[in-house]
């Protein structure tokens, strides 16, 4: 499906990335500090405020997502079959719930969080070109998949200004996990693309409430909040 500007879902979607980029924008010009021990200033205030928040959202949005894709192809046969389902960031070494991320310094939790967002970008962009193609797939899914995609490249944006900031080798040689084109969703078989399509989401949906916790936490301790 093409985005056309005379959809009103469309300019909807323009207006979230155009609001979401402003914000960064926003964020990124207000003068920044380096991260000393005391606690820090505006920008990094601002930046994890917003990152908690969106990465939070997100993650409500791909469970919804999971959900609705789980009630419309209820029919398929296998769908929730974990057997099939492999995550390519399966192998990556993160930390699995919030008190694992409680004991991780920041510097590796921000990096975690920032590695499942490299990983997810191009099978996304892939995943939503993807879908667009697919035949009867609901305007409500296809319209999440976008806007979730939209929400996760703001995130990144801002990710990476905190990640350039705040860390010293953020250019180190970087190690991301391969993602080879999703051959099933290029299947001939419209079940086996609705199994692969689900079990993608499934990942996503796992990663993202990590990506949630870790930036939750990290905010909640470097802005020295309460109840972390
Ligand atoms: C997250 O969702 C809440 C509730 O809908 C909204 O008020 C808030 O602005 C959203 N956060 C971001 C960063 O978009």
């Amino acid at each position: 499906m093409q985005l056309s500007l005379t959809q009103p879902s469309s300019w909807i979607l323009l207006l979230l990335l155009v609001t979401s980029l402003l914000l960064w924008k926003n964020v990124a010009s207000v003068p920044m500090c380096a991260m000393r021990n005391t606690r820090c200033f505006t920008f990094f205030e601002d930046t994890f405020e917003l990152a908690g928040s969106l990465s939070h959202n997100i993650s409500i949005e791909v469970s919804e997502l999971s959900t609705e894709i789980e009630n419309h192809y209820a029919h398929v046969p296998g769908l929730k079959d974990k057997s099939l389902m492999r995550c390519h960031t399966s192998s990556l070494p993160n930390p699995e719930n919030k008190e694992q991320a409680k004991h991780t310094h920041y510097e590796a939790l921000l990096k975690s969080g920032h590695m499942f967002l490299e990983a997810w970008e191009s099978p996304l962009d892939h995943l939503v070109k993807e879908i667009s193609t697919m035949k009867n797939v609901p305007g409500t899914i296809l319209s999440k998949a976008k806007d979730i995609k939209l929400k996760i490249e703001a995130l990144q944006k801002g990710v990476n200004s905190l990640i350039s900031t705040m860390l010293q080798n953020a250019d180190e040689e970087r190690n991301y996990p391969a993602w080879s084109r999703l051959p099933l969703l290029q299947s001939d078989s419209e079940d086996a693309r609705i199994r692969s399509f689900y079990s993608t989401i499934s990942c996503l949906d796992n990663d993202f409430k990590k990506v949630d916790i870790y930036l939750n936490v990290l905010k909640c301790y470097l802005l020295k909040q309460e109840n972390c």
